[in-house]
């Protein structure tokens, strides 16, 4: 049978993969050893400069990720003026002002370590992907509330797309050696209006997140991580693990501030 364009069944290979054997703990225990220390620092060496080559490699492995449709609704400015890094981290201050003036009780990180990463990456997309991915195409006053529900799922589909292709930009940063940083605190429209115009951003396409990466201006250190039996589970969800209202909101005000700001020994 000839393939059409419609045809949905998969194509014989035309590049192949290289999979490691199966089991082999060699090239899972070299992951492991990216994954285990990509961490989070909020200020880096501002004298130092990436290499070109480097933000190719890890751009690169942005590029592989997977995504709904494989539609890769993905977008990657790398910001080299420092005048820009600036005005960037300005907005965030503010930010950080605006949410401890309207009370959120988040504890907010210090903002003005943006500024100071060598490797300063915003994310981007462009919304409209969501098409992509199974949604109603007409809406009637018949289908509006499913239309709501495909829409919603639509929505997270791209947004984990983003964030998948993301996370292997930030392992490829720390496989370099290089700290991280993700900050989403962007995705609010005043903040959006905000960056557009520094960056020369289309109205189409809006900011998700920012990725920052440098040496880290002081020792980086582990952050505290839950147990393998708090986010796993075998055969059925384990009911221990649905907490109260009560018992999160306790989370919330008791141990947040910790674990984002403290060594994984300094928790308890
Ligand atoms: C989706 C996502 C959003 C985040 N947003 C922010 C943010 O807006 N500001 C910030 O300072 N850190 C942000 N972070 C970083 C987390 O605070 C950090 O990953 C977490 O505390 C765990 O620390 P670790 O990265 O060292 O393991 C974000 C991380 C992720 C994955």
């Amino acid at each position: 049978m000839k393939a059409s364009d419609n045809d949905n069944s998969e194509e014989p290979i035309g590049q192949a993969v290289e999979l490691p054997e199966i089991g082999s703990r060699e090239s899972y225990d070299t992951l492991m050893e990216v994954v285990r220390n990509r961490v989070t620092v909020r200020k880096f060496d501002a004298d130092f400069i990436v290499p070109e080559s480097h933000f190719e490699l890890i751009l690169e492995a942005a590029r592989h990720a997977p995504s709904g449709a494989n539609a890769q609704p993905w977008h990657f400015i790398v910001v080299e003026d420092s005048e820009i890094k600036q005005r960037i981290a300005d907005y965030f201050v503010a930010e950080q002002r605006f949410r401890a003036k309207a009370k959120m009780k988040f504890p907010t990180p210090d903002y003005r370590g943006l500024a100071t990463a060598p490797g300063f990456i915003v994310v981007c997309s462009d919304l409209r992907w969501v098409e992509a991915f199974p949604v109603m195409k007409e809406e009637s006053p018949d289908n509006a509330e499913l239309n709501r529900m495909y829409r919603e799922n639509a929505e997270r589909i791209l947004i984990q797309s983003v964030a998948a292709s993301t996370m292997c930009a930030h392992l490829a940063a720390a496989s370099l050696g290089y700290c991280v940083w993700w900050v989403t605190a962007i995705g609010q429209e005043n903040a959006q209006k905000a960056m557009r115009p520094l960056l020369g951003i289309p109205d189409e396409i809006s900011v998700l997140d920012i990725f920052l990466f440098g040496p880290p201006a002081q020792e980086p250190y582990k952050r505290w991580k839950k147990s393998m039996s708090e986010i796993a589970s075998r055969g059925e969800f384990d009911p221990a693990q649905c907490l109260t209202r009560d018992e999160i909101t306790e989370w919330i005000k008791k141990r947040r501030h910790k674990v984002m700001f403290r060594d994984a020994s300094r928790i308890d």
